[in-house]
């Protein structure tokens, strides 16, 4: 049976002055296995220790996104056969290491809830459902999909520069509220971002589309948002 080498960054904080690499034998026991499933392995079989995150194990929780050989990825959603060997996996880029491969998200998180990701209403509510037509509905997709796992703000450059920008992951996201019909905030959350923190720190690098396990382009986003910036001022 096939072995596979995975050279993982180990850390604990209470006994490791910093962090290092420890290599694991992972045996390939089935086709179409994926990351996740060779670190459940060594977790199970090698080193209960090991610590990461996961859950759904679908790509739908976005729980363990890691940097994989290099790239930001879910670890449910990558097979290892796809992969160079020996695969290194380290925690994402940038957020703050709690364990092994854990980073501390609640910076990341803080700043998509300071975003204000749900419809803001001004005229009193109807007493029946907010429809949509198929049209509107359509310019969400794309959008709503984000399962914030951070691969995206994590690849960023500009995220790691400035700890107060908010990155692709949030401005994709009040753009998804900024486009959608039953949304009448748009000024308010326009008004946020317009600041060197906002959406003027997105040079274009692309990393972000490259980085996000859904296909989604947060860069388009962030381009609707300048550009909806510069129309307001007009
Ligand atoms: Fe939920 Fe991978 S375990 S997205």
């Amino acid at each position: 049976m096939e072995k596979v080498t995975f050279s993982i960054l180990r850390y604990d904080p209470e006994k490791d002055k910093e962090p290092f690499f420890q290599d694991f034998q992972v045996e390939l026991r089935r086709p179409g296995m994926m990351v996740l499933d060779a670190l459940n392995q060594i977790r199970w079989e090698q080193d209960g220790t090991l610590a990461y995150r996961r859950s759904c194990r679908e790509g739908v929780c976005g729980s363990d996104g890691l940097n994989i050989n290099g790239v930001n990825r879910l670890s449910c959603m990558t097979h290892v056969e796809e992969l160079q060997y020996p695969i290194v996996i380290q925690p994402l880029p940038s957020l703050p290491l709690i364990k092994d491969l854990v980073v501390d998200m609640d910076n990341f998180l803080d700043k998509y809830f300071s975003c204000k990701p749900y419809l803001i209403s001004r005229t009193p509510m109807p007493d029946h459902e907010m429809l949509q037509s198929p049209e509107e509905r359509r310019k969400l997709d794309g959008l709503y999909e984000c399962i914030l796992c951070a691969c995206c703000s994590s690849s960023c450059p500009s995220y790691w520069a400035d700890p107060e920008y908010l990155g692709p992951s949030a401005l994709l996201n009040v753009w998804r509220f900024i486009i959608d019909s039953r949304d009448e905030g748009a000024d308010e959350r326009l008004e946020m971002l317009n600041n060197r923190h906002g959406v003027w720190r997105c040079h274009t690098i692309l990393n972000c589309i490259e980085a996000c396990p859904k296909g989604l382009n947060p860069t388009r986003a962030i381009g609707g948002l300048k550009k909806a910036l510069v129309m307001a001022r007009f």
